[in-house]
């Protein structure tokens, strides 16, 4: 079955059909009026959310199709305890296809591995959110005319921004593109994202704490939001909600076609004022978010049967346990601990779940 759980289960090629039936369904829209009639998607909401959910919701009634699901955990059986993947086959005899989000690291994986329909990943934790990066994709090509050979700037909370960590590994499918990390030293990209991604696919980054210093290169300015739900201790977020603030005055040493993003909701990031100046695409990307979400619809249920592949190499199972509290094996009952050793060399095993890195030692 295909599902999008996380942005590299698609190719460059799939991400450029995405990309152009997503243009076409903004220039033809009643051709698409109807390609879902008698289908129904679920959202699984346990985490709260408006954009994202109606983003998906207004995607699939546009396509003619309709929607079931909940929109906070307390409404949902999670709330009796039921498991993700008791509830990714309960609910796969309800619907076509699901849309889920969790705060448990690696819970849509789990559903996916469940479930007999599709499943797409509406955001995990702090972990990836691979349809937000399909809205950030397709907002660069359309701005910019091409995806390759420019300098993608990433301000504020790297640590918990999961639409970071996705827009990241997705960008290091295409050639150079140069990597600016703008943060807080608390709130640095993880470390998985650098060795997985930035250093695997020899990926030019730098990183700094001053948004005025990497301003002048940037073609992208990829604002985010600091993740107060995710910080242990509120007194940690207070200090550093207000690390950076966009403002006009900011934009002066920008390039003049920079083109600044955000995944909103926008708390203070980016100063309402922006808003009127041309560089600023976020409301765009709304947008783009909705006609790539129906693209992707379309893409699963017409391939829902064809088999993906998966690599089931170096794989251990059982043997280790994932230390991160935010994962879903730490909530989930009867769930395997599976490892994926991907660094050989230093005996590096990372959780399939949330790609945590747990054991830095060889396992017989
Ligand atoms: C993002 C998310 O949920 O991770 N928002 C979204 O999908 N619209 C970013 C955020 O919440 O800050």
């Amino acid at each position: 079955m295909r599902n999008l759980i996380d942005i590299v289960d698609f190719s460059v090629q799939e991400l450029k059909e995405l990309m152009d039936t997503a243009c076409d369904i903004d220039l033809h829209p009643e051709k698409y009026s109807e390609r879902c009639k008698g289908k129904k998607l679920a959202t699984l909401f346990f985490e709260p959310s408006t954009r994202t959910r109606l983003s998906f919701e207004a995607a699939m009634l546009e396509l003619g199709g309709s929607v079931i699901g909940f929109s906070d955990a307390s409404s949902s059986s999670a709330a009796k305890g039921e498991s993700v993947a008791d509830t990714a086959k309960v609910i796969s005899c309800y619907a076509d296809i699901i849309a889920m989000r969790h705060p448990k690291e690696g819970a849509p994986y789990v559903a996916s591995k469940n479930a007999t329909i599709p499943v797409i990943n509406a955001g995990d934790g702090g972990h990836c959110h691979p349809t937000q990066t399909l809205a950030d994709l397709l907002t660069i090509y359309r701005q910019k005319g091409k995806i390759e050979g420019i300098t993608v700037g990433f301000c504020g909370d790297l640590k918990y921004g999961r639409t970071v960590h996705s827009l990241i590994a997705a960008l290091a499918r295409y050639n150079n593109i140069n990597i600016v990390l703008i943060s807080p030293n608390e709130l640095k990209i993880p470390d998985y994202i650098k060795e997985e991604i930035l250093d695997k696919n020899s990926m030019p980054y730098l990183e700094t704490t001053s948004l005025e210093e990497a301003m002048p290169k940037l073609d992208v300015l990829y604002m985010t939001r600091v993740q107060r739900e995710r910080f242990d201790d509120p007194k940690v977020y207070e200090r550093l909600k207000n690390s950076y603030i966009l403002t006009l005055d900011k934009l002066e040493t920008a390039k003049k076609d920079m083109c600044i993003l955000h995944p909103l909701p926008r708390v203070n990031e980016i100063s309402v004022a922006v808003d009127k100046d041309e560089r600023a695409c976020y409301f765009k990307q709304v947008l783009n978010g909705k006609l790539m979400r129906m693209a992707l619809i379309l893409k699963l249920l017409a391939e829902k049967d064809a088999c993906q592949d998966k690599d089931e190499k170096n794989l251990v199972v059982n043997k280790i346990c994932c230390n991160n509290p935010r994962c879903i094996t730490s909530v989930e009952q009867e769930l395997d601990n599976i490892f994926k050793l991907t660094d050989k060399k230093n005996g590096i095993y990372r959780c399939i779940y949330c790609e945590n890195q747990s054991i830095k030692k060889e396992i017989d």
